[in-house]
């Protein structure tokens, strides 16, 4: 929490704005303090509008008291265990937040923070608008390796109505500019599986298991893994999320974020060229 809150004054004094010698500064989260802003002395340029690359990264602090509390803190619950919480729509070991670290609140790690802003969204999938239960539907049925929840059943509200709370106080349909934070770095064109292989069996396995199996951190490949077609056994999401978040900390020599492009793309093509369920609808 301190640490968070340290990062949320970093960003507050990243929105204090220098214009020819004064300064002023801009709440880009409140917007009763915009009018303030938008009556600058005569001469003074400032930026006033919350337009999408001034949106500040901050999860929400407090939950709210009563039922609403109730059902945010149960959708977290199954949020951070999910295959314990939920094991009959859950076919790997895989809980939401071993993708989405933090509950989804790390900013380099899948966030979801602003994510139910964006829905109901066009989806290239079933070429149609859907729902974030429906987005939700397509993690368990992919990522989580399991099967889609019935729309309105309680569990599936809940985790919606934990999601959509780490979105408060952010507009809706704005670009969101953490959003792809994590999936969106551009692999290396070139593999070297060899590499691959020495970087897996001196960092990753150290957590993730000589077999990939699992250990202190979640399975990365076989049955009780992701499966084929979800959106991390993509070459570009797992190479994206190696390079930002793994190792989780330091490990012989390896630094959290520490390893090159190159070799987070070699060691996510080790991975993924191992067995792993195929999705079927
Ligand atoms: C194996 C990793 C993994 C697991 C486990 C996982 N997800 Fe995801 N999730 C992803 C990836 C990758 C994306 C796509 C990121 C992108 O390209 O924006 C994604 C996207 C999403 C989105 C859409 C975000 C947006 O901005 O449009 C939602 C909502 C979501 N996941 C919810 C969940 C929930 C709820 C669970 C647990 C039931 C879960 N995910 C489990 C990897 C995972
Ligand atoms: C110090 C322990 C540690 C090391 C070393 C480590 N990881 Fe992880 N990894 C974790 C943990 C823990 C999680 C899940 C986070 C959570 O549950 O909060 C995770 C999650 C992941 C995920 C997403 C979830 C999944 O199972 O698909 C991938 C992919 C991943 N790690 C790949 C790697 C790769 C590749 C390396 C080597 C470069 C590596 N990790 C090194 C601990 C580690």
């Amino acid at each position: 929490m301190a640490n968070l809150t340290e990062k949320i004054s970093m960003l507050a004094l990243s929105a204090v704005i220098v214009a020819a010698g004064v300064t002023a500064i801009v709440n880009f989260t409140d917007t009763t303090h915009q009018s303030a802003a938008a009556t600058p002395p005569s001469g003074l340029q400032t930026e006033t509008a919350p337009s999408a690359e001034n949106l500040v990264f901050s999860p929400p602090k407090k939950i709210p008291k009563g039922k609403l509390g109730k059902e945010i803190l149960r959708g977290e619950q199954i949020f951070n265990q999910t295959f314990s919480t939920v094991p009959q729509f859950v076919g790997d070991k895989l809980n939401c937040s071993s993708c989405h670290l933090d509950g989804g609140m790390d900013e380099s790690a899948l966030p979801l923070v602003g994510a139910s802003t964006q829905f109901p969204e066009y989806s290239k999938r079933p070429k149609s608008f859907i729902t974030l239960s429906e987005r939700v539907n397509q993690c368990f049925q992919r990522s989580e390796g399991g099967k889609a929840l019935p729309l309105g059943n309680p569990d599936l509200i809940a985790v919606d109505t934990y999601i959509t709370w780490l979105s408060s106080d952010l507009p809706m349909y704005e670009k969101i500019p953490w959003e792809k934070n994590g999936a969106d770095l551009t692999p290396s064109s070139t593999i070297n599986l060899k590499d691959g292989e020495m970087i897996f069996q001196q960092v990753c396995s150290t957590c993730h298991g000589m077999q990939g199996q699992g250990g202190f951190g979640p399975p990365l490949w076989g049955p009780e893994s992701f499966v084929k077609g979800a959106g991390m056994s993509k070459l570009k999401d797992m190479a994206s999320f190696v390079k930002l978040n793994m190792p989780v900390y330091e490990v012989h020599g390896v630094k959290p974020g520490g390893l090159t492009i190159q070799q987070a793309t070699d060691v996510a093509a080790y991975v993924l060229k191992h067995p792993r369920n195929v999705f079927h609808t």
